[in-house]
């Protein structure tokens, strides 16, 4: 199980990542007490959110972080709770109104296995709702996987530049699994952070976690240093700083 996640660092943009949870939820029809799944659901306060809103009878988030679980809301409101679990594996045919993931399935490869398992796990007429970011062209993804692979024998790949699929490629998979339903859209998210140096803070708290392991605690410190140093050579020491954030929405109704 993945535990590089801090669920206080990956809450220091807790306003900014909110947004696109909250424009994922608002693609959900309404339904009569829905079965949900959170796939990928962090530390869970999102997922209370998503369990009101949709005026759920049962949510279950799941996430394969021990951190992010353990920070979950320790007495959940009735018919939510949370288990640690692996998104690409999780299936359970036919037993769910809503499977949401924001912001999770870009850490898993083949996308269309796991949609299609997903997908299988809905009841008739259930829904899927899905959020991946799609950034990685952005200079915060593309100098730290230029910084590894100088440092690394075996760097680890840039889940997002592997795993996510072009927003077209989507809507493709989306119509073969049989969502006669379907909406589809990349959404260019634009955050003011207070300098370039901030964005070293938001990428501390996500992709830069996937080189905690190959380099261990003290030489991921210093390769934080070092990406800095760089990130704000292509950028520039800016103050103010606006971060343009790609992202793709995706939401179907199976049928
Ligand atoms: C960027 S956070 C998003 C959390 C939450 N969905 C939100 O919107 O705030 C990504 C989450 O995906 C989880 N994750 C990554 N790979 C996973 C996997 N294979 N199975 C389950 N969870 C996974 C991480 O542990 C982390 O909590």
């Amino acid at each position: 199980m993945n535990d590089r996640w801090d669920p206080v660092q990956y809450n220091r943009f807790a306003a900014e990542r909110e947004q696109p949870f909250w424009d994922l939820a608002a693609l959900v029809e309404p339904v009569e007490r829905p079965v949900v799944v959170d796939l990928g659901c962090g530390d869970g306060r999102l997922t209370a959110g998503l369990h009101e809103m949709l005026g759920a009878r049962h949510t279950l988030g799941i996430d394969s972080s021990a951190a992010m679980i353990a920070a979950a809301p320790a007495q959940p409101a009735e018919g939510l709770e949370f288990a640690l679990g692996d998104l690409a594996a999780w299936e359970e045919p036919a037993s769910v109104d809503v499977a949401f993931a924001n912001a999770s399935l870009q850490w898993v490869p083949d996308h269309r296995a796991v949609l299609a398992r997903w997908s299988e796990s809905l009841r008739p007429g259930g829904q899927l709702a899905v959020q991946v970011p799609a950034n990685a062209d952005h200079p915060a993804h593309t100098v730290a996987a230029e910084l590894a692979a100088e440092l690394l024998a075996e760097p680890p790949p840039d889940p997002v530049a592997e795993n996510v699929l072009a927003p077209e490629d989507y809507a493709v998979v989306l119509d073969e699994l049989g969502f006669g339903d379907q909406h589809v859209r990349l959404q260019v998210y634009v955050h003011h952070l207070r300098s370039t140096r901030e964005v070293v803070e938001w990428v501390k708290g996500t992709t830069l976690t996937r080189f905690k392991e190959p380099f261990g605690q003290e030489g991921w410190d210093r390769f934080v240093d070092l990406y800095r140093t760089r990130l704000l050579g292509v950028l520039g020491d800016r103050s103010p700083y606006l971060y343009p954030f790609k992202r793709i929405l995706l939401w179907g109704r199976y049928s």
